[in-house]
Parts: structure tokens; sequence; C-alpha cells
């Protein structure tokens, strides 16, 4: 059914060999198991956004690179995502940040799910310094999955959730389609 919300998980790690995108097609898996959403994969790596280097901040939508109005259309295009986001030294990685910083009008009010992974911390300290950015953009927090890559490795390719990443992931991507509902409304009369 394509009259479904979309919603677009975004692999946050752009490293040659990451764990990133064995998570996130995990996610995308039990996303899809459901009937809520239409969903897509976004690869910060294939989106290959240079440092910001607009001219003008995002909240005036005046767009001069061909990069940033591509990024822009994925991401109007979106009702709903999910970040995938490593731990890196205590916080999520740079990628994202910069990818969350080309644009403005287009992340707000759309709901949010965070999936983080990281060694001793699963994360956490991601997750932690990613809600405060949220909050800066208008994004509506729906729920949290930190994963410990020492408790439940990714190995040979192949991601075994525990079954605390399974409550949580389904708790998430239910307040996902609820927060898409509540706030649709709200986009459509500011947009
Ligand atoms: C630059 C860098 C910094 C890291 N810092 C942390 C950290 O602060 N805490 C942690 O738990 N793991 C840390 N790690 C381990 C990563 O969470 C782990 O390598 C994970 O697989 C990285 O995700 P990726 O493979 O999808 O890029 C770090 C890894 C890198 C590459």
């Amino acid at each position: 059914m394509n009259d479904r919300p979309l919603l677009t998980v975004i692999i946050a790690s752009t490293r040659p060999v990451r764990v990133g995108d064995v998570i996130s097609r995990w996610i995308v898996e039990r996303a899809r198991a459901r009937d809520d959403f239409r969903v897509e994969l976004v690869d910060l790596r294939d989106v290959n956004l240079p440092l910001l280097d607009e001219p003008e901040q995002a909240a005036t939508r005046r767009y001069l690179h061909a990069h940033t109005i591509a990024w822009s259309t994925t991401i109007d295009e979106a009702d709903a995502f999910i970040f995938v986001t490593p731990e890196y030294n205590h916080s999520f990685n740079a990628a994202l940040k910069n990818a969350l910083d080309f644009l403005y009008h287009e992340w707000r009010n759309k709901p949010v799910g965070l999936v983080a992974y990281g060694g001793v911390s699963s994360g956490v300290r991601s997750l932690q310094a990613l809600k405060p950015v949220l909050l800066a953009l208008g994004l509506r927090f729906a729920g949290e999955v930190p994963i410990s890559t020492r408790l439940t490795p990714v190995v040979d390719g192949t991601f075994t959730p525990s079954e605390a990443n399974e409550l949580a992931a389904q708790a998430m991507l239910q307040e996902l389609a609820t927060l898409d509902g509540l706030f649709r409304s709200l986009r459509e009369a500011t947009n």
C-alpha cells in the first residue's frame, strides 16, 4: 500500500568496514514486518555530503548546491526516521551531525527513533549527545534501542539481537506510528 507514511532509516556510519549497515538491516526488517510504514533505507555513505558548504543557514531554505537540494528532497519525503548511529568518542558520529545541520524545516515535527550501538556503553553516550540536537531541530523523540556490540556482536555479517533489543525496537516502532499520527496535522498546518 503506497498510501502508508514513509519511514526513512538512516545508516549514519560511513566507514568502509562497519557494523552500522548490518544493524540497520535488522531494524528495517522489523519495521517492514509491521504495517504502519513503508520503509526506506538511506546510507549516509552513498549520500556523500561534503562538510556543510551552504552560504546561508538552512532555516532560510535557500540552497545553493545540488547535493543539498537532493538531500532536502530525501528528507522532505519522509514522515518519520530511525537514525542508526555508532558511538564515537562518547558521542554520535560526525557524518550524522553534518547531515542534520544541512537542513532545518525538513526535520521539523517528524518522529525519530534512535538505534545506537557501542562497545562499553551500548551507545548510551551517543544517545545522550544526540537528544539535544533533535530538540534543536524540532524532531520528536520516539524511543531508543541501545545495543552492546560486546554482548550482541555482529559476527560474519549477522546481528543477533537480545530480547531487550527486540522489546525496545517494538516499543520504538509503535511510538513512531503513534507520533506520526499526532504530529501529521501540525506538519501540514506549518508547511
Ligand atoms: C573513532 C571511533 C571512536 C570510538 N569511540 C567509542 C566510544 O567512545 N565508546 C564505545 O563504546 N565505542 C567506541 N568505538 C567503538 C565503536 O562503537 C565500534 O567500533 C562500532 O563498531 C563502530 O560502528 P561502525 O562499525 O558502524 O562504524 C569507537 C570507534 C571509532 C571508530
